[in-house]
């Protein structure tokens, strides 16, 4: 018998009919993994017509429309026109290439629905896991923690809030910086990634009180003029606090000794933090390990395996060394996040305690897989690999002599031009021409003063032919338009 007033049982979200929906999304799976394996039949890039931009103006629907109509609208208007990332001859910007074994990983984190926030489950434990594993990879202590965040952007400003904090002590979180009275100032070269300054506005510093490094010849941080700064402002009354060495520049790949200046974080007191969204992962391979020396003796460590991982975005990682230093900055009891000593909410302490995000998807899911199915010295060997081709590309622009080399190759980034009199214009066409025919996907940067077409080589599916595409392509290019 049925209390009254007490509510029918209803519909859900879930279909009556699961066969229906297990047959398409079978396919949906068939097309997906058909469309990775064919990717080099198609353009690069294709730039998003007119009409089908326009047509994303549609108002939020009411009704229903039948799954297998709003699939194939995704097939039209949405996957021809990604950025390419996925694509062999992707080299623009800093963008891993994804794998298919990370998307079916993906697909089962979407099912399990983990909220990695906190409470007591097996998908923190993998989070837990990878976070071990980096500390080995890195020579950190068995202590060290880390979490999961969306891209290093976010990872150097959490690194920068531990540092804040671990600084000023626990009081300041309430306090604020203004309280201690003292101008706490940080430390980068002058080629590092604009996620640093934007972090020191972020935290409540201000990126005035960021100092930009000069950088060497091999566009390294000048350890002579970073020592002169710190004195510098140690003379003006300021308080020097954060230093952060780059492992792999955004720019030309360039390598900071990190050695030295773990020694000089050590000597003056400093949070040496590493930003190494880039190149951090290379330790991976054993040929490329020694670059890195010191990053072991860092404080924190800022990484993508979005990039040279491979994993699909996105997959930002922080690491520090000090778990209790880093949960110092972060943790805040609520009563509705009550941690119990057994149940559901056991487990403590838990990822929410480790930075600003609460709701958080299982992005270790695709990482664990990833690393599982290939192993870390697959993906070493990848690396290493993309490092080979970036000398293959550099040797092959030093015997053109219409091309010129704008940088040392450091390790996968190869910044060049097309020699010609008004060269900045001509190279920021020639790049937008390439990828506009869907020949290629380079970037363009500032190196010197100059603009360079620059290659990143970080997706796996490039090889030497793609290479030869964009030397290619350059080159024809690039006369066409000099004498057009
Ligand atoms: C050196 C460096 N630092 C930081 C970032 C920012 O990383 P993310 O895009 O994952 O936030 C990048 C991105 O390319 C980078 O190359």
């Amino acid at each position: 018998m049925s209390e009254p007033g007490r509510p029918q049982a209803g519909p859900t979200l879930d279909p009556e009919d699961w066969s229906e929906l297990r047959a398409l999304g079978h396919r949906m799976l068939d097309d997906m993994l058909d469309e990775m394996a064919r990717l080099r039949e198609r353009p690069v890039w294709t730039k998003l017509p007119d009409e089908v931009r326009a047509s994303f103006r549609e108002a939020l629907p009411q009704e229903p429309t039948p799954l297998d109509a709003v699939y194939r609208d995704f097939q039209r208007r949405i996957q021809p026109y990604s950025s390419g990332n996925t694509h062999p001859r992707f080299m623009g910007w800093v963008q891993g290439g994804g794998t298919a074994i990370g998307a079916l990983a993906e697909m089962l984190a979407a099912a399990m629905n983990s909220n990695c926030g906190g409470r007591d489950h097996g998908a923190i434990e993998v989070e837990r896991q990878i976070a071990r594993w980096a500390a080995e990879l890195f020579g950190f202590p068995e202590s060290a923690s880390g979490i999961f965040v969306t891209g290093t952007s976010i990872a150097n400003f959490i690194a920068l809030t531990v540092a804040r904090t671990d600084r000023l002590g626990a009081a300041s979180r309430r306090e604020g910086i203004a309280a201690s009275g003292q101008n706490l100032t940080a430390y980068v070269s002058a080629a590092a990634h604009g996620c640093i300054r934007q972090a020191m506005e972020l935290a409540g510093f201000g990126s005035d009180a960021l100092r930009m490094i000069p950088t060497d010849a091999t566009h390294r941080i000048d350890l002579a003029a970073l020592r002169e700064a710190i004195a510098r402002d140690r003379a003006a009354g300021a308080t020097p606090f954060f230093l952060v060495g780059n492992a792999g520049t955004v720019d030309t790949g360039a390598i900071d000794d990190l050695d030295a200046l773990a020694s000089l974080a050590r000597d003056e007191k400093l949070w040496f933090h590493i930003d190494g969204a880039l190149g951090a992962l290379a330790m991976l391979s054993p040929a490329l390990r020694p670059r890195f020396a010191g990053i072991e003796r860092a404080e924190s460590i800022a990484f993508d395996f979005h990039k040279f991982g491979q994993i699909p975005y996105d997959a930002g990682f922080i690491l520090v060394r000090d778990g209790e230093r880093h949960r110092a900055a972060f943790a805040s009891p609520a009563a509705y996040l009550r941690r119990e000593a057994r149940g559901l909410a056991g487990g403590s302490p838990w990822p929410c305690d480790f930075g600003p995000d609460l709701s958080r998807g299982f992005r270790a899911l695709k990482t664990w897989f990833t690393l599982k199915a290939y192993g870390a010295a697959c993906i070493g060997a990848e690396i290493a690999r993309s490092c080979e081709l970036a000398r293959y590309l550099e040797r092959s622009i030093v015997a053109e002599p219409r091309l010129e080399l704008l940088a040392p190759v450091a390790l996968n980034i190869v910044c060049f031009r097309y020699r010609a009199a008004d060269s900045d214009r001509l190279n920021a066409e020639i790049a937008a021409e390439l990828q506009e025919r869907g020949i290629a996907a380079p970037s363009t940067t500032t190196v010197g003063g100059r603009l360079a077409i620059r290659a990143c080589l970080i997706n796996h599916r490039i090889q030497p032919e793609d290479i030869d595409a964009l030397l290619a392509g350059v080159l024809k290019i690039g006369q066409a338009l000099d004498h057009g």
